[in-house]
């Protein structure tokens, strides 16, 4: 690992750096324009904590926000603290979680959608959040955009307010594309609905399945890398054809003694309590 100090950093584990090595070598041979990034949001681009208080999701955004009565906000929060612990007890299985997951989707989704959201408020309350990206989101994005590197962003939260985050910071550059659950607003631009099927954590597959035109456009970068932070991130690059290689890099941000095993034995590069994006930035330092 002499050629990327970064994966010497406390933060890194991995159950087997030759594989990783391996990859990597593999993929630097193959040359930078056979890559492609596909990245999770929530708690992957963005932090999960800062000075010890937690960063909020798209959805905290808008629960936290002045857009929603303070009922509203009650309810959201009451579901927050049922269903988050749910998502990331891996005393459940998955197949247990899918239905809560989606429950939880809904349920908030249908309460949101009651609070008659104006589409002209949201930048203002991206602003005025706590949201943040993690540090070395400019470098990771610049380069990517350098580069000509394309950066999926596929994300169960809220399109529309991950997209105002990625704008305000200036990283919104042409080579982002995003799939996620969009907000529909009537004509006087109220919030109606979401459009589509709906992206839970745990049915990435069947969104990345969907949207086969964006993997068949990019049939010429047949390796990845992978950014997630939930075991349902694994799935993000199902759509892609005639996949290479693929190197699996999960940031384990809560629960961190009960869930490290699964995670060693499903992301190459595990990322522990690490608020920065060092480790993926060496990597496609190393990789262009
Ligand atoms: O971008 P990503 O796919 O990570 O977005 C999903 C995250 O949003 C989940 O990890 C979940 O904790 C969070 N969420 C939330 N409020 C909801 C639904 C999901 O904060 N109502
Ligand atoms: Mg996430």
């Amino acid at each position: 690992m002499l050629k990327i100090p970064e994966l010497s950093n406390p933060s890194v584990c991995m159950r087997d750096p030759q594989r990783v090595q391996d990859i990597l070598q593999s993929m630097v041979k193959a040359g930078s324009n056979t890559v492609q990034v596909i990245s999770d949001f929530d708690m992957t681009l963005t932090r999960f904590a800062h000075n010890g208080k937690r960063c909020p999701t798209c959805h905290n955004i808008l629960d936290d926000s002045k857009l929603i009565s303070s009922d509203c906000r009650q309810k959201l929060k009451e579901l927050l603290n049922t269903y988050y612990p749910i998502e990331i007890d891996s005393s459940r299985s998955v197949e247990e979680k899918l239905p809560l997951m989606v429950e939880w989707w809904t349920k908030a989704h249908e309460i949101l959608v009651e609070q008659k959201i104006r589409k002209d408020l949201l930048a203002g309350v991206v602003r005025e959040s706590d949201a943040m990206l993690r540090e070395g989101y400019q470098l990771l994005f610049d380069h990517l955009h350098e580069h000509s590197i394309p950066l999926l962003i596929f994300s169960a939260g809220i399109g529309d307010i991950l997209e105002e985050v990625i704008r305000q910071a200036g990283v919104f550059h042409p080579n982002v594309k995003v799939f996620s659950n969009y907000m529909d607003f009537d004509e006087s631009g109220v919030l109606k609905a979401f459009k589509g099927e709906l992206i839970h954590i745990y049915n990435k597959r069947e969104g990345a399945l969907l949207n086969t035109g964006h993997f068949q456009e990019l049939r010429t970068r047949p390796n990845v890398l992978l950014l997630g932070d939930s075991l349902g991130d694994l799935t993000m690059a199902d759509g892609v054809q005639d996949m290479e290689n693929i190197l699996k890099i999960g940031f384990l941000n809560d629960k961190v003694e009960d869930r490290k095993q699964s995670y060693l034995d499903s992301y190459d590069i595990v990322l522990i309590k690490d608020e920065t994006l060092e480790v993926p930035n060496a990597i496609l330092l190393y990789l262009t």
